[in-house]
């Protein structure tokens, strides 16, 4: 089997697990995080996201937190973006990329962005414009790709479809996300491949909660087809409140780990990225899901 030698890991810990907390992460906290993890080797991070103060308070800091962190050269600084609004503020800040999001699931993109579906579509063709004119890379991401906490089965046509409105904004990739955690690897594969048929070489990225503990099978499952990004959130935090039950990530650790064991070159510097996870675990004082941080490197994954 012939699988990628290389991946690229996007730290969404930032936006994805702090937009999670009850109790919130303070400002000061989140930079040094951010730039803890800018020393890892991670090529791109997910800092924020630019959406209303009131649906998610734990991000109200957006631009604070893009003023203050330290642009390390080589790293990307990314925002999940709801709307034009968002993106006006996104470039203000001057993030390098931004994740347009999107529901697959009529009713979870109601409870989350409060528009239908084909209306999130319809707003982001003139997003995709500010952000080009820009400069900015811009992400389709598809939430609910896999499965929706609220309507269960998606069809993958509708992803498809989707993926295809995305192709035609001129988007840089397309983000599949299991934002229920209910995908497994065959369903991954096959939602990969019909969307592929569809969409060429547009290049895949995989969002993958850990829900129901299928996240690193379908990273697996991804590899197989050919994806190279994947996303992992510190210490495995993470979940959307607007998605009920909803748990975090796999843990950016869990995902270096098992591909540096594979021999599939991140780029990251895995003990320094356990100590990151450490450090944010004892920040939030309590037990989180990562495993690779409670049980430590395979050893194989950090020799060269
Ligand atoms: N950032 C800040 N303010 C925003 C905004 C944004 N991205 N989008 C809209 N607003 C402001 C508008 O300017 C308007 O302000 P005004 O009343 O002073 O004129 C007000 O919010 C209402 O605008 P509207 O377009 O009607 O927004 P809404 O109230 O329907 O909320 C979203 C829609 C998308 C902004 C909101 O539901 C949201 O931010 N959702 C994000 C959910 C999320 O992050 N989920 C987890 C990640 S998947
Ligand atoms: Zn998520």
């Amino acid at each position: 089997m012939s699988l990628p030698q290389q991946a690229t890991v996007v730290e969404v810990g930032p936006r994805d697990g702090f937009q999670n907390e009850h109790d919130l992460v303070p400002t000061e906290q989140k930079i040094e995080i951010i730039d803890a993890l800018s020393e890892t080797g991670l090529r791109r991070i997910e800092a924020t996201a630019f959406v209303h103060p009131k649906a998610i308070p734990q991000l109200a800091d957006a631009a604070e937190v893009m003023a203050k962190i330290k642009r390390r050269q080589g790293v990307e600084y990314e925002a999940l973006i709801p709307n034009a609004r968002g993106m006006e503020r996104a470039i203000q800040a001057g993030v390098d990329a931004v994740c347009l999001v999107v529901s697959a699931s009529e009713s979870h993109n109601m409870n989350n962005v409060r528009m239908s579906v084909a209306d999130s579509l319809e707003g982001f063709r003139k997003v995709a414009e500010m952000a080009h004119q820009h400069g900015v890379k811009v992400t389709g991401g598809i939430s609910t790709a896999f499965g929706c906490a609220i309507e269960g089965w998606v069809a993958p046509e509708k992803v498809v479809d989707m993926a295809q409105a995305f192709v035609s904004m001129g988007v840089q990739e397309i983000s599949l996300a299991d934002t229920a955690g209910m995908g497994d690897p065959a369903l991954v594969t096959d939602v990969i491949q019909k969307v592929r048929k569809k969409t060429g070489d547009m290049p895949l990225r995989l969002h993958l909660h850990n829900t129901r503990g299928a996240g690193l099978a379908n990273v697996f499952a991804g590899l197989t087809q050919g994806v190279t990004v994947f996303d992992g959130s510190i210490c495995g935090l993470g979940g959307c409140p607007f998605s009920p039950g909803a748990t975090g990530n796999i843990a950016t650790a869990d995902l270096v780990n098992m591909l540096e064991s594979m021999r599939i070159d991140t780029g990251v510097d895995l003990p320094k990225l356990i100590d990151c996870e450490r450090h944010v675990r004892a920040i939030l004082a309590r037990d989180l899901p990562g495993q690779v941080m409670k049980a430590g490197a395979t050893p194989w994954a950090v020799t060269p």
